[in-house]
């Protein structure tokens, strides 16, 4: 590299169709999934601690989806907020097959067809009355029952029309269990994508209002009252790698990083070391933050929303996961 002052990296700097024209990182609508919540008719919109964000019923779902493709979205990620009165301890209604998400897909595979991507959670924590991915017994969270019961899930949201199943609960050998599971069902086309290295993270408060299983806080046991048996702990970086790989080993077909703006090195280092299709949750506290910080006038928003996920791109990841996917691909269509 030539040193100054024959080289002026500000050069390339100068001018905005310049900046446009040497930038390598690219963003665009179709790199971008719709997170929504479902509700029932009878239940609230409104989210207190996610701004923005709103739960739809069954019959709302069409025109924000329709809303979504126009703007170039090419899929939309499905959780529910199960009634209370649906809730117990093996999170039942996850398998029931007219149940929200259920109901969801078909009419959404009806009205769209192959033009619309449906990806579902695999996960136990919209259904339990305690709130956690899994079921509990006297040792904590017990793995290998929970896998059967995702299993179930998985079938039924299969059966219903998903396109991918995105398990998030971060049971050992669940992708694998899957895997057989649909294959031997004839679905061999449904797609894995393995939430990989989910860490535990302070930043899924609004999230799990949002579907509400905020009630693991409140559990009798302090070791019940946080996920930290089963998502990954902050201070691993290397266990990721064995995760994801052996995730890949038991079928995955895409993978999943979160939550993300705070893991670009774990997303980086994934979509170095293995080069499968990688994506990146910025998950629901990470998106709060920017919408109170707008709030406060503390930033201009839209900015700061592709600031992140022009970020996310450069540390490898192929898709993100947002909740301001709506406003990002507006912004990149013009
Ligand atoms: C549930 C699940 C969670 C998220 C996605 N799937 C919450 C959790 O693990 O507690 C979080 C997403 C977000 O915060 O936006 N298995």
């Amino acid at each position: 590299m030539a040193s100054f002052p024959k080289t002026r990296l500000r050069r390339t700097r100068q001018y905005a169709w310049l900046r446009d024209m040497v930038a390598d990182v690219s963003l665009t609508p179709k790199d971008l999934v719709l997170p929504l919540f479902l509700r029932e008719e009878s239940d609230d919109k409104e989210i207190k601690t996610l701004p923005s964000v709103e739960r739809y019923s069954i019959s709302e779902l069409p025109s924000i989806v329709e809303k979504a493709l126009t703007l170039g979205i090419p899929a939309v990620a499905l959780f529910p907020k199960t009634p209370t009165s649906l809730k117990n301890n093996d999170g039942s209604e996850s398998f029931n097959p007219h149940n929200l998400v259920c109901d969801a897909l078909s009419l959404l595979k009806k009205t769209f067809g192959h033009d619309l991507g449906l990806i579902t959670d695999v996960a136990l924590d919209p259904y339990t009355s305690h709130g956690h991915d899994g079921i509990i017994n006297e040792a904590g969270i017990d793995n290998d029952l929970t896998v059967s019961l995702l299993t179930k899930q998985a079938l039924t949201q299969a059966q219903a029309g998903t396109d991918i199943l995105a398990p998030s609960d971060m049971m050992d050998g669940r992708i694998g269990a899957i895997r057989e599971a649909l294959d031997h069902h004839g679905y061999q086309h449904t797609l894995l994508m393995s939430y990989a290295a989910k860490y535990a993270t302070h930043f899924y408060g609004p999230f799990r209002d949002a579907v509400g299983a905020g009630s693991i806080a409140s559990l009798d046991h302090p070791e019940l009252r946080h996920k930290k048996t089963y998502q990954m702990d902050y201070r691993r970086q290397h266990e990721a790698l064995r995760e994801v790989a052996q995730d890949i080993e038991e079928g995955a077909d895409m993978l999943m990083i979160k939550p993300a703006t705070l893991m670009l090195d774990i997303l980086y280092r994934i979509k170095s070391t293995y080069s499968m299709p990688t994506f990146a949750y910025h998950v629901s506290g990470e998106y709060a933050c920017l919408k109170l910080m707008q709030q406060q006038g503390l930033l201009v928003y839209e900015d700061a929303l592709l600031e992140i996920l022009y970020g996310l791109k450069r540390a490898g990841a192929d898709g993100i996961f947002t909740y301001g996917a709506m406003d990002a691909a507006a912004l990149l269509k013009v």
